[in-house]
């Protein structure tokens, strides 16, 4: 499948940022620093290029035990997608970072150079969605976008979801920086413990069904009701 361009968001999706450089390169550093200069948020550019590690593959085998169609928003690089895909699974990964999709199409996999708030395929008929490795940050509004993964799921689809291992509930302004200082431009971005995540997700529609821990990574998976409401 090839890449489809779509309108570039704010702060991920540029060509020319360290996120981009960091998906040719496939090495950090690289982090989120708050606006303020006060925090600076490591990213795991090459546990993401690698293949999935023993957290990733719960996830993964999470989606395969289900075995059905499966789509990984944010995809980054695309080990995750691409395990999926390797064992059979229909799925599809979506991220507006072109060097990541890229490099998600070179390991084999299929993936869309498309924000997750753009028309996407099979709308309303994903049966498992994965938001890993922070991905409910995208956009700085998580109950925007998990309400907008509850429209992209089927009825009784499943979420299955990263949360950060602390009870936080963050809205941050953020710019990504790499190891040489270099900055991109500031974007919206949010970090959510379980209780928040789980507190926003009933918003949006979704119940937990449970959650477990990995490796010092902490996920939920929540899931809607069968018949729309
Ligand atoms: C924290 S990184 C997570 C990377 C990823 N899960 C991995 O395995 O590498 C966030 C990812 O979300 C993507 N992203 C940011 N905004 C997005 C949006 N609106 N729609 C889809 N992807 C987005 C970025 O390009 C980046 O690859």
């Amino acid at each position: 499948m090839s890449a489809y361009l779509s309108t570039p968001v704010l702060g991920w999706g540029r060509t020319d940022d360290p996120f981009a450089t960091a998906m040719r390169t496939g090495r950090g550093p690289l982090w989120l620093r708050t606006e303020d200069g006060r925090h600076r948020i490591p990213l795991h550019v090459e546990r993401w290029c690698a293949e999935p590690d023993s957290a990733d593959s719960t996830l993964v085998n999470r989606a395969l035990w289900r075995g059905l169609p499966t789509l990984d928003i944010g995809c980054g690089p695309g080990r995750l997608v691409t395990a999926l895909q390797r064992h059979g699974l229909p799925a599809l990964g979506v991220d507006v970072t072109p060097a990541a999709v890229t490099r998600t199409i070179g390991l084999g996999g299929s993936a869309l150079c498309r924000s997750v708030f753009d028309r996407l395929p099979g709308e309303g008929r994903w049966a498992t969605g994965l938001l890993a490795d922070g991905n409910l940050g995208i956009g700085g509004d998580p109950s925007a976008l998990l309400c907008r993964v509850a429209q992209l799921l089927a009825p009784g689809g499943r979420l299955l979801v990263e949360v950060e291992p602390a009870e936080v509930d963050e809205r941050l302004t953020v710019r990504l920086e790499d190891g040489a200082g270099r900055l991109g431009p500031t974007f919206p971005w949010a970090r959510l413990g379980k209780s928040a995540t789980i507190r926003i997700a009933e918003t949006a529609g979704f119940t937990a069904a449970g959650g477990w821990h990995s490796d010092g990574r902490d996920f939920l998976e929540l899931v809607l009701p069968h018949a729309r409401n």
